[in-house]
């Protein structure tokens, strides 16, 4: 018996990227869809490809899922459309400024937390409570690679998704006695288009040629195995495993360094000159 059939999964930040494809792998196992997307257009574009593919009943919102007050109201109208949620998938993300800690604002922290952690977090508690009340279903949480190591030219990147992880680990300590699943994706490098949708002035696109290769179906396919199967924690996609390994095994101040030498040969080295450091 095919576990999604029928059931209501939720994906934020279905316009683009790992979203379409959350979106596609679960209309594809018969799933019914609640997708948003701050892009309407993106958004409109994975609809009518879920809509050409299957028989999935699709709604659709557009809004920022920064926006605390809009995530709760897309809660109340999947319920009132479906009547329950059974899979919600906190994905939407963006990528940092792409600049070293000095130098990067403030405001970016903010703008990135904003998104890649309170977005989930908000996710989370507008959908929980009907899971918690049927003692079934999943929260998957997306963090990244970069959730697990601390990279450079990414502190604010790197902040957001280890505060994915924090939360998720904790809430999944929290619930491990229920049937309530929750989940955390760390994607390795994914071919899609978040290090081209960037901040203006940031530029990731050796970073992009480098590192960003696995298809986003693949690690769909994945996250959907994981649930079927009860696994918590996905680490998945291009060096994924090796960096994985690192953050568990290998000393803070060696992984810094190996860390370091890897990146770098994808970063703008400017400020770093700037500041001293070759
Ligand atoms: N691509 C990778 O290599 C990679 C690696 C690790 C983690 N991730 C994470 O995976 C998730 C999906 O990213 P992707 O790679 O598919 O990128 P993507 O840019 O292709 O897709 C992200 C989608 O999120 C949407 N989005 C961004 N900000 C939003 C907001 N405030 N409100 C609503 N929607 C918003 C975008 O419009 C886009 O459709 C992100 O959380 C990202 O941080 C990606």
């Amino acid at each position: 018996m095919n576990k999604f059939k029928d059931k209501v999964v939720v994906v934020t930040g279905a316009g683009s990227g790992m979203g379409r494809s959350y979106a596609m792998e679960f209309a594809r196992c018969g799933a019914h869809l609640a997708l948003m997307d701050y892009d309407a257009t993106g958004l409109a574009q994975t609809v009518e490809l879920v809509k050409a593919a299957t028989n999935a009943e699709v709604l659709q919102a557009v809004f920022s899922v920064a926006d605390r007050a809009a995530m709760f109201a897309f809660a109340d109208s999947v319920m009132q459309r479906f009547g329950t949620v059974d899979v919600v998938i906190n994905n939407a993300g963006v990528a940092g400024a792409g600049l070293p800690g000095w130098d990067t604002s403030i405001e970016s922290y903010e703008r990135v937390m904003g998104i890649n952690f309170y977005g989930v977090l908000y996710g989370t508690k507008a959908f929980l409570p009907e899971l918690m009340r049927k003692n079934s279903g999943h929260i998957v949480n997306v963090s990244s690679i970069f959730g697990l190591v601390g990279a450079p030219s990414h502190t604010d990147y790197s902040a957001s998704k280890f505060a994915v992880r924090g939360f998720s680990e904790a809430l999944m300590t929290e619930l491990c006695q229920t049937n309530v699943g929750v989940h955390l994706v760390h994607p390795g490098g994914i071919a899609t288009n978040i290090a081209t949708n960037t901040q203006e002035g940031a530029d990731f696109s050796k970073f992009n040629e480098r590192y960003l290769t696995t298809s986003p179906d693949d690690i769909a396919r994945v996250v959907r195995q994981a649930l079927e199967n009860g696994v918590v924690k996905v680490v998945y996609g291009n060096n994924s495993y090796k960096t994985w390994l690192g953050s568990n095994f290998v000393p803070l101040k060696w992984l810094n360094r190996i860390v370091w030498s890897d990146v770098k040969k994808t970063l703008n080295l400017e400020p770093y000159k700037r500041a001293g450091i070759r």
